[in-house]
């Protein structure tokens, strides 16, 4: 019997996953998640929860000093001003505070405005509230940044969300304080919502990571969403929050909040706790870490003689990267044939050209990656990379790839 929610695409990145199960030996440059361990802090905090004993029901909200530390640092690092900690709702992780809140915001056949690329679940959490979605393209030459002009002829009488991510998961692009005073404008003369998916807030090089409800008077009208998982290597962990000016909008969200966790996990509140009373110094380590990371990730891809092109990033941990389309013309046929002849039997040939060169990379190089076209049509002909794992990794995938490519670029026709 069919069900709505067979018509909610799951992320290629799930299969990816279970694909990169059965490799030996695999470079796991596919999912968003650090090669660090989360800071002592967060450990020392959630084992002093057990030795304490914290592991009785809680506020629906979040433990009252944790929302207090929120309040603190929503005002001080992100220039958001929030009245009070009882505005800050902790829940299990970003993609949870996302899903509780385009419930509490949407009604059926609402339209959320989405850049195109983007992280698929983001996505999902909007069809999972009956909305409906429209992407805006953004633009590689500007360093993957929206033109504003495109967004606003997008906007319908159905409108009730923009939806930004800075800086971008996939492509880590990071918007200006004039982009969003842009799209500040238009939610303001239209009456519509915004969603500041704030993830990867910490992760930026040499440039400012502003805040949409920092912006003077967008706060009432702007929901900013977090999660511990980049800034503090706490991915396995859960924990993220939003913070929601608007009184009868804040009662939906705890509401969904209640219904879909209760209250977050104690233990790991507590971890949070710990992340926040703590030195802030491992989340810049992490940022310099990162950083250098991606300078040699983008050098090995510079030696691979055109195979991938793409600037680095000014934000978040992901290469994404336009590859040649003649790839196969620098490949040995024979390894081609064996790759095909290794996907198991029943599944199907590649869809697009950015499922068929992954599928590629996982059998015969070992290195998961993620198709473009996953992210939105504007992604097809770019792979995403996550170069958040270390160096060793990094650099092993690099030689992974000499290896398999050996065919160097095919002589320009003439
Ligand atoms: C853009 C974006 N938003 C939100 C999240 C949510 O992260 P989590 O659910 O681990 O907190 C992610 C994770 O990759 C992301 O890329």
């Amino acid at each position: 019997m069919p069900h709505f929610l067979d018509s909610v695409p799951f992320s290629g990145i799930i299969r990816i996953r279970d694909m990169m199960y059965a490799v030996d030996r695999p470079f796991r440059l596919d999912q968003g998640d650090l090669s660090f361990d989360a800071p002592d802090s967060v450990k020392q905090g959630m084992a002093r929860a057990i030795a304490e004993n914290r592991s009785h029901y809680l506020q629906t909200a979040g433990v009252p000093r944790l929302q207090e530390l929120l309040a603190e640092k929503l005002r001080a690092r992100n220039g958001i001003p929030v009245a009070s900690p009882d505005e800050v709702m902790v829940t299990n992780g970003g993609i949870h505070a996302l899903y509780i809140l385009f419930q509490a915001l949407l009604d059926p056949g609402d339209e959320v405005i989405i850049p195109d690329p983007l992280w698929p679940p983001a996505a999902g959490t909007i069809l999972s509230a009956r909305g409906q979605v429209v992407r805006y393209p953004l633009h590689e030459a500007t360093g993957w940044r929206l033109d504003v002009e495109e967004l606003a002829a997008r906007i319908t009488p159905r409108t009730r969300v923009i939806y930004v991510n800075s800086p971008q998961n996939p492509t880590g692009g990071v918007l200006t304080r004039e982009d969003l005073e842009a799209i500040a404008a238009l939610a303001r003369t239209h009456g519509l919502w915004i969603v500041s998916d704030e993830a990867y807030e910490d992760v930026v090089y040499g440039v400012e990571h502003v805040s949409a409800a920092s912006l003077a008077g967008m706060y009432p009208r702007t929901v900013p969403v977090y999660t511990f998982s980049k800034s503090y290597a706490m991915t396995g962990l859960r924990l993220g929050y939003l913070a929601v000016a608007d009184r009868e909008l804040r009662d939906r969200v705890r509401k969904a909040l209640f219904f879909t966790t209760s209250n977050v996990s104690s233990i790991v509140q507590y971890g949070g706790i710990g992340a926040l009373e703590g030195s802030q110094e491992t989340v810049e380590a992490f940022r310099a870490e990162l950083q250098a990371r991606r300078d040699l990730f983008y050098a090995g891809i510079e030696s691979l003689g055109g195979l991938f092109a793409g600037c680095p990033p000014r934000g978040a941990f992901y290469a994404f990267l336009k590859f040649d389309p003649d790839w196969k013309a620098r490949v040995d046929p024979a390894r081609l044939a064996d790759a095909a002849a290794r996907r198991p039997a029943g599944t199907e040939a590649p869809s697009s050209p950015s499922w068929a060169i992954t599928e590629f990379l996982i059998s015969a190089a070992r290195i998961g990656c993620v198709p473009g076209v996953d992210f939105g049509p504007g992604g097809e002909g770019y792979l995403r990379f996550c170069f958040a794992r270390d160096r060793q990794e990094l650099a092993g995938a690099i030689e992974s790839m000499r290896q398999v490519f050996d065919r160097g670029p095919r002589p320009a026709d003439d």
